[in-house]
């Protein structure tokens, strides 16, 4: 099979090498990659968003598959640009990503699927957002309705917060994304995401992971894309994400399906617990990243047979092999990160990192220069290890970051803190 995977951060690198482990995989595209993936599959300059470029670039590439990483190409609708050329995709139409891409349509879905998730409220105009605001008292969650690049949700644990958010949204600060607001109930608990393939009907789960949002170690200082992750995620136990499916997954699934756009391809379920009881956070139309990291290197080369079924309509017959291990991955950025940062500086101590099914360095954001490879993103590598238990994971992730030569980079010395302090 001939594949093209759209995207070229960390989480295409993991499934670009969990797609070459497959024997079914003849060639691999990425576009447009980085300089990790280049080094095991080829490259590809293409306007990802443009679907019209991308079927014209599948067909001459006579590619067979393709898996769609991030959400802006699902939303513009690039998966059904090339479903209508008759190529087989992984990824939701753009009427399915609306599931990510409009907070005030998945709470919808939710309310139709009677799926427990927040309290909300979905306003058009700043004046009845703020009365909301001054009637429910804080803490409360102030969120742009559109695709803001993970910076549209303002968790406000005082009321003036919570206003000063919604200026900012109704003056522009998030362009079109924040023309509509959705302001919910805060909800207490720990944070887990869940994992699920589907292809229309039914549904496979495919794994858990949490992440660390915060810059800081402890969970502290500013929000970013996320510093590092693991997986499984215990919190979310087998008791716990069966209801998750029953309650929340399902009758999503169901309800998108009747309303005549089924859900294709993976589902990132954010979900908040407490008392043994999850409530849905988000949804996501794709791979979390760098949660992707983490579930490629548990799953490997089935990855690509699994994501094969859910395009093909066949998740019914497909079984996940699991392994009773764990993985973590670190994430090293560009010193400055989340703010700004200098690009350009040269990451040395590479070639002597390990590459095998245990251990790999996926890159997030990185150039060949003159055969060096050089950061060009805030979120540069990502460390990722496989273990018999978290702390083996762990041990073998940071001794990764340990060999690597880059004083511009830094990296969160505690991924997996809460999960190691309880185990
Ligand atoms: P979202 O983009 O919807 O995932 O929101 C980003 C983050 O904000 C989530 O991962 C949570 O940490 C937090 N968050 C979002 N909604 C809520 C809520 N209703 N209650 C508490 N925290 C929330
Ligand atoms: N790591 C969070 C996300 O991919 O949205």
């Amino acid at each position: 099979m001939n594949i093209l995977i759209l995207g070229g951060g960390g989480r295409e690198h993991s499934l670009a090498w969990a797609v070459m482990q497959n024997p079914k995989c003849d060639k691999l595209i990425v576009a447009p990659g980085n300089a990790g993936i280049a080094q095991i599959a080829t490259c590809a300059a293409l306007d990802i968003e443009d679907g019209g470029a991308v079927v014209a670039f599948a067909e001459e590439n006579a590619i067979d598959f393709v898996i769609i990483g991030p959400e802006a190409p699902l939303a513009a609708g690039v998966a059904d640009r090339l479903r209508d050329a008759g190529l087989l995709v992984f990824g939701p139409s753009a009427a399915a990503a609306r599931l990510e891409a409009s907070k005030s349509f998945t709470k919808e879905i939710c309310d139709a699927a009677k799926a427990p998730t927040a309290e909300y409220g979905h306003f058009t105009d700043a004046a009845a957002a703020r009365a909301h605001v001054s009637a429910k008292g804080a803490p409360i969650v102030v969120k742009a309705d559109g695709l803001a690049a993970g910076k549209g949700v303002i968790v406000a644990m005082t009321e003036a917060e919570a206003l000063a958010a919604i200026d900012d949204m109704f003056g522009g600060a998030f362009g079109g994304a924040g023309a509509e607001v959705v302001i919910e109930e805060f909800m207490e608990g720990e944070e887990a995401s869940f994992f699920v393939l589907c292809d229309g009907e039914t549904v496979l789960p495919i794994g858990t992971a949490q992440d660390h949002k915060r810059v800081g170690e402890g969970d502290t200082g500013p929000n970013t894309g996320g510093m590092g992750a693991y997986s499984p995620a215990p919190v979310l136990s087998a008791d716990i994400a069966e209801k998750a499916l029953d309650r929340i997954v399902r009758p999503t699934m169901a309800e998108m399906a009747r309303r005549g756009m089924p859900y294709q391809g993976v589902l990132y379920v954010g979900l908040m617990i407490r008392d043994g009881e999850p409530r849905l956070v988000e949804y996501n139309v794709r791979f979390g990243d760098p949660e992707c990291q983490v579930l490629m290197m548990r799953l490997g080369a089935q990855a690509m047979d699994l994501m094969h079924a859910a395009a093909e309509g066949r998740l019914s017959e497909a079984r996940v092999n699991w392994a009773d291990d764990h993985a973590m991955t670190v994430v090293m950025a560009a010193q400055g990160y989340p703010g700004s940062y200098e690009k350009g500086s040269v990451i040395g101590g590479l070639d002597d990192l390990p590459e095998t099914s245990f251990a790999m360095c996926f890159h997030a954001g990185t150039d060949e220069r003159d055969g060096r490879i050089v950061a060009t993103g805030g979120r540069v590598l990502n460390l990722t290890a496989r273990g018999d238990s978290l702390a083996q994971a762990r041990a073998r992730a940071y001794e990764m970051v340990h060999a690597l030569d880059w004083p511009e980079g830094f990296c969160r010395g505690d991924i997996g803190w809460r999960e190691l302090e309880r185990s």
